[in-house]
C-alpha cells in the first residue's frame, strides 16, 4: 500500500480477506474487494483462473457454475464471453440477509482491473494453481504486477504476496523474481504429515506457511515457529479462533469476514 508499511513483521497479526469481504458480498467482485478495503483488511486475497483468450481473472472455481449464472470451465470461455455473466446474483439468492440489488450487475474482475481499481492503495495476497493445469499463469502474473509498478521498491514489505498450494507453482515464481514473498499453502492432510525437513525446504523459496486452519495441530505450530515461517492459517472465520491463533503464533488469518476482530454490538 501507499505508505510502504511492511507488512510482513513477526509482531503484525495481518487481516487477509479471502475472496475479499466475501462474508457480506458477492467473493471475488471488485464490490467483495472494495467492502474489505473499507474494512480495513491488511490484505484483498485473490484466486486466478485463465480464460481461453490468455487473460487473468479474479475465481475460485475452475467453473463458472458455482458464482454467476453461466455454466463450464473459465478456461473455455474468452474474456469477452465470461465478462456478460452475472456474478453476484447466486450470492443474494444464497445469501439473503445480505443481498443487495447493486449485486446483480457485477461482473467477474480480471486481475488487470483490480490492479487499476486499487494501485497502490491494497495489499495483495494472490494465489497461483498448479502450473499442469494453468501453463503460464506464473509468468503473465509477474507480467502483469510489473506493468502496475507492483515490483518496484522493497517487495520484502509485502505490498504483494503470492501464494499457491502448488510448490511448483511457487518455484516457478522463485525463478522469475526472487524478492516476491510466497506462502506455502498446506491442506494438512493426516497421511502428509510435515516435517522438519519439509519446513525447511520450504523455507528455500517461501517466506511462510498458509495451513488449513481445521487442521492445525500445537506441534504443526511449533515446527512452524521453529523453522522461522509466517504462518497465516485459512479460513478463519470467527472471533475466538482468531484470537487464539494470535496468541499461538499465528501472523494472520485468512478470513470471509475482515472485521472478525472488532467489537460487534449483540444483536
Ligand atoms: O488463502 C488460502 C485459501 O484461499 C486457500 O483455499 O480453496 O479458498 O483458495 P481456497
Ligand atoms: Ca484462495
Amino acid at each position: 500500500a501507499e505508505s510502504q508499511e511492511d507488512m510482513l513483521k513477526e509482531d503484525k497479526f495481518l487481516i487477509i480477506a479471502h475472496r475479499g469481504a466475501s462474508g457480506y458480498a458477492p467473493e471475488h467482485t471488485i464490490e467483495s474487494y472494495k467492502l474489505a478495503h473499507e474494512m480495513g483488511a491488511d490484505y484483498i486475497e485473490i484466486d486466478l483462473q485463465m480464460t481461453k483468450d490468455g487473460q487473468l481473472v479474479a475465481m475460485h472455481d475452475e467453473k463458472v457454475n458455482r458464482t454467476t449464472n453461466g455454466k463450464g470451465y473459465v478456461k473455455d470461455y474468452t474474456l469477452k464471453e465470461l465478462k456478460k455473466l452475472d456474478a453476484g446474483s447466486w450470492f443474494n439468492k444464497k445469501y439473503p440477509e445480505h443481498s443487495n440489488p447493486k449485486y446483480a450487475d457485477l461482473t467477474i474482475p480480471t486481475l488487470k482491473e483490480i490492479l487499476e481499481t486499487f494501485g497502490s492503495k491494497a495489499n495483495y495476497y494472490i494465489e497461483t494453481k498448479h502450473p499442469k493445469d494453468h501453463p503460464g499463469m506464473e509468468k503473465e502474473l509477474i507480467k502483469l504486477l510489473g506493468e502496475y509498478g507492483l515490483l518496484n521498491g522493497d517487495l520484502s514489505k509485502g505490498e504483494v504476496v503470492i501464494q499457491s498450494f502448488s510448490s511448483d507453482s511457487l518455484t516457478n515464481i522463485h525463478k522469475l523474481n526472487k524478492d516476491i514473498p510466497l506462502i506455502q499453502l498446506q491442506h494438512l492432510k493426516k497421511s502428509k504429515k510435515v516435517t522438519k525437513e519439509d519446513l525447511a525446504e520450504i523455507k528455500t523459496y517461501a517466506v511462510g506457511v498458509g495451513p488449513k486452519f481445521s487442521r492445525m495441530t500445537k506441534s504443526y505450530v511449533k515446527k512452524v515457529k521453529e523453522a522461522g515461517l509466517f504462518l497465516h492459517p485459512y479460513t478463519v472465520n470467527e472471533k475466538e479462533p482468531a484470537q487464539s491463533l494470535q496468541k499461538m503464533g499465528a501472523n494472520g488469518v485468512i478470513t470471509n469476514f475482515a472485521d472478525i476482530l472488532e467489537e460487534k454490538e449483540e444483536q
